[in-house]
């Protein structure tokens, strides 16, 4: 049985307890012996502030998978941050037994003058996300072997809210349709989520330190991050005819959704209970 850790969203530019959170979430990893881990992006901003994060990963013992996140390129172009996160190219597969495990780049955004990577701060007027041209094409390709799927992303490729899933949904789904993709897993959204679509189950990972929640008016602009007492992640488990995902139970530390009117503790079309979900999804 292929088992691995899954977490994202850790941000430790926004967190002063980031590299503990880090150290947590790799303990559980060795106490779990799991085959490998799976980082869903947004991990630190690449620069050297941030060298012993990497030095953690690199070190633990356990081969770590990195998905690119819109802050993993906030200010850096594609090039530098993968420099840093130690890949090859932003989008890749790797396999295990009868698995295909694919990553995905879903850091772009397009405008009539075509199909761009983020820097984060240089959107313009723009679908955004979306996976490109380029990349679906590679996708299809990777889908053709016969083996059975298993796909990362940091943005969701479900969400229908805006800036929050890819733009093209449907392009991706459509390549999915008669391939045996087993489960798609996405970070970004800073909280929980499960769909099933055409088979296909897309199961958002909650962000391993905070929900950061914000309030736009033309008055001001307010952001406020709602830490997670614990750092929130998920070991899978690819059974023959089921997978398990093994989540967790945390709190909120200090203030908590209702203090900023998010009474229903919905965001941005996911749950930001202080929890992973756990569940057991089986073959349709
Ligand atoms: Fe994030
Ligand atoms: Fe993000």
């Amino acid at each position: 049985m292929i088992r691995f850790l899954v977490f994202g969203d850790l941000h430790l530019e926004d967190c002063t307890d980031g590299l503990e959170r880090l150290h947590a979430i790799l303990r559980h990893a060795r106490e779990e012996k799991v085959d490998f881990i799976v980082s869903l992006g947004d991990l630190c901003f690449p620069t050297e502030d941030y060298s012993p994060v990497m030095d953690a990963l690199k070190n633990c013992g356990i081969p770590v998978h990195h998905t690119i996140g819109n802050h993993d390129v906030q200010e850096w172009d594609i090039a530098h941050s993968l420099k840093f996160l130690g890949k090859d190219r932003p989008y890749e597969a790797f396999e295990m037994g009868d698995y295909k495990f694919i990553i995905l780049d879903t850091c772009y955004w397009k405008s009539e003058q075509g199909e761009f990577h983020f820097p984060n701060r240089e959107r313009v007027p723009s679908l955004y996300p979306v996976v490109p041209e380029e990349q679906l094409s590679w996708l299809d390709a990777q889908l053709s072997d016969g083996k059975k799927y298993v796909i990362f992303s940091h943005m969701s490729l479900v969400n229908p809210f805006a800036r929050r899933g890819i733009a093209n949904k449907e392009d991706v789904q459509r390549l999915f349709a008669g391939r045996d993709v087993r489960l798609c897993m996405n970070g970004h959204d800073h909280g929980s989520d499960l769909k099933q679509i055409g088979g296909v189950p897309y199961y958002t990972v909650s962000s391993a330190s905070q929900f950061c929640w914000w309030s736009v008016t033309p008055e001001k602009m307010e952001v406020k991050n709602l830490f997670y007492k614990d750092p929130l992640h998920v070991i899978v488990e690819l059974g023959e005819d089921e997978i398990r995902i093994h989540g967790m139970e945390s709190a909120f530390v200090g203030l908590t959704p209702e203090d900023v009117g998010v009474h229903d503790y919905r965001w941005n079309g996911v749950d930001v209970h202080p929890c992973a979900k756990s569940c057991v999804l089986r073959r349709e």
